[in-house]
């Protein structure tokens, strides 16, 4: 495998980090997670834009522009057409003789550091995925937007899930009361959730939290939804709402759709993949389907 390491391709193995880099040290970064398909990075545009909020709000100095040809170079370095992508970008290294544990450093020239995984081709991604939720207190930062390389609060919640028997958090903050008993619903620890609730008629009434009621990350695949199905509310959801949903959907670059079949140990609907999990994963292929095929048409 060859990782991209400040501007030169190099095997992993020889890929040299300072262990005084402030990534390491205090988890002083941003990063963003991409998917290629047929060789081409999707949703550039949005990926692009995200990251550039994430370096303004932490005053790392890197050109976002530079995240789609960086990324392209990567792909065509290791031979891959279907893949994730990894970029991350800390604030640096102190030179030798500079303090080290400066909270605000002097600037530093940031490390910028790539990788690219095999995943599967965009074909196979209409199938959800399937995995198990607990519901976790969101103990975490109120910066959610930002893409902070420092994800020990997620960590941390999703091993919480796992002692309790699920593979996955579903964070939760209190709501207007001040507890849980009318809880918020967030985010997962690495995925935009989704639910769809019984509606009038047998119709599914399909909501996402929205992005001011708690603190969760733009997701791009949430937000590729959100453009593409009109049927999609985005408001404040209740732990209620989330006990109470036919299905669940976790949505993100890696793990495109994903249905969560149990919440805390109990079958979400009827504890299968569902109709609602279906069309989504679907419609998230024709739609990444689409822009790839225009993007060949150019
Ligand atoms: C906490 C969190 N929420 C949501 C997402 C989904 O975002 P995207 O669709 O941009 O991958 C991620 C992705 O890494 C994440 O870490």
């Amino acid at each position: 495998m060859l990782v991209h390491l400040n501007g030169s391709h190099v095997s992993r193995m020889d890929a040299r980090i300072d262990p005084f880099d402030r990534g390491f040290i205090f988890g002083d970064g941003v990063y963003e997670g991409l998917r290629a398909f047929r060789g081409c990075v999707r949703s550039i545009d949005r990926h692009t834009r995200r990251l550039r909020e994430s370096l303004a709000s932490a005053r790392i100095d890197f050109d976002a522009d530079r995240l789609g040809p960086l990324s392209e170079s990567l792909l065509r370095a290791n031979g891959l057409t279907d893949a994730f992508i990894y970029w991350q970008f800390t604030r640096g290294t102190p030179a030798p003789g500079q303090p080290v544990r400066a909270r605000v450093p002097d600037a530093l020239a940031p490390t910028v550091f790539g990788y690219a995984m095999e995943r599967p081709p965009l074909e196979r991604c209409v199938e959800p995925g399937t995995t198990t939720a607990a519901v976790v207190e969101d103990l975490r930062w109120k910066r959610g937007r930002v893409k902070a390389i420092s994800l020990l609060g997620n960590i941390m919640g999703a091993m919480e899930a796992k002692d309790r028997g699920a593979e996955d958090a579903i964070f939760v903050s209190p709501g207007r009361s001040g507890t849980m008993t009318d809880g918020l619903v967030g985010e997962a620890s690495a995925t935009n959730v989704l639910l769809a609730l019984p509606g009038p008629g047998g119709t599914p009434r399909l909501v996402t939290p929205d992005l001011d009621s708690v603190s969760i990350l733009a997701g791009v695949t949430r937000d590729l939804l959100l453009e593409h199905q009109a049927d999609i509310e985005e408001r404040p959801v209740t732990v209620d709402e989330l006990r109470r949903a036919n299905e669940i959907m976790l949505c993100g670059t890696n793990t495109m759709v994903a249905s969560v079949l149990t919440l805390d140990g109990r079958p979400v609907g009827d504890g299968r993949v569902g109709p609602v999990a279906r069309r989504l994963a679907k419609s998230l292929v024709e739609i990444i389907g689409a822009e790839l095929d225009a993007r060949v048409a150019v």
